[in-house]
């Protein structure tokens, strides 16, 4: 079923003549972390090669583009199942320029229906802490649970270029 956005983007199943428009923006999401950590290694030599890798997996139930009438696919959304009524959202990704459109929104809502059409009881996302720009979409979007969180502890040598300051029950953490 195809859900229809303000015109003229629609969302719709991804198709395997996607691929090439899909891989290019599960590479921008890779840009997006290298960017927020300032980190150019993240995601190895070629960016968009983890699409190839998410495409195989076992435990995929669904993947979503959002497609404009001219400029084809500018958003892709995944829905992973997580145990027999769960659901984890991956990836999330709208194109630079489509951005602030109200598309990711669309996007999370599309596969938030399919996961109840699956008769899944919740679905989750873990943005990178430091993803403002997803946490407020993911909130607006109704992802107003924080059901839990992820500890690091840094090894390196050198450490990260952590940023100060994020309170989680009164304890502070860099993120
Ligand atoms: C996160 C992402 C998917 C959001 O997509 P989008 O199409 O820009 O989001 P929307 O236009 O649907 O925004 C929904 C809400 O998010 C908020 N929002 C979006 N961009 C924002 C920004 N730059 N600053 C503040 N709030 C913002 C707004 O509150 C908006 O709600 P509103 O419609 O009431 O104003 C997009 O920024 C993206 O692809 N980022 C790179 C990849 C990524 O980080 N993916 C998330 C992995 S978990």
């Amino acid at each position: 079923m195809a859900a229809q956005l303000a015109e003229p983007v629609t969302i719709r199943p991804y198709r395997p003549l996607d691929h090439r428009a899909c891989r290019e923006l599960w590479a921008e999401l890779i840009r997006t972390k290298r960017e927020l950590y300032q980190d150019p290694t993240i995601g190895g030599p070629d960016p968009g090669a983890g699409f190839e890798e998410y495409l195989t997996r076992l435990d995929l139930a669904g993947i979503w583009v959002a497609e404009h009438r001219d400029d084809g696919v500018v958003g892709l959304v995944g829905l992973v199942l997580s145990g027999l009524r769960a659901g984890v959202v991956e990836p999330l990704v709208v194109a630079q320029d489509w951005r602030d459109r109200g598309i990711g929104r669309a996007l999370l809502q599309h596969a938030a229906t399919e996961a109840r059409r699956r008769e899944l009881t919740q679905v989750s996302i873990s943005p990178d802490s430091r993803n403002v720009e997803a946490i407020r979409c993911l909130h607006a979007a109704g992802y107003d649970v924080l059901s839990s969180i992820t500890l690091t502890m840094d090894l390196a040598p050198r450490g990260h270029s952590w940023q100060e300051g994020l309170e989680v029950h009164d304890v502070r953490f860099s993120y």
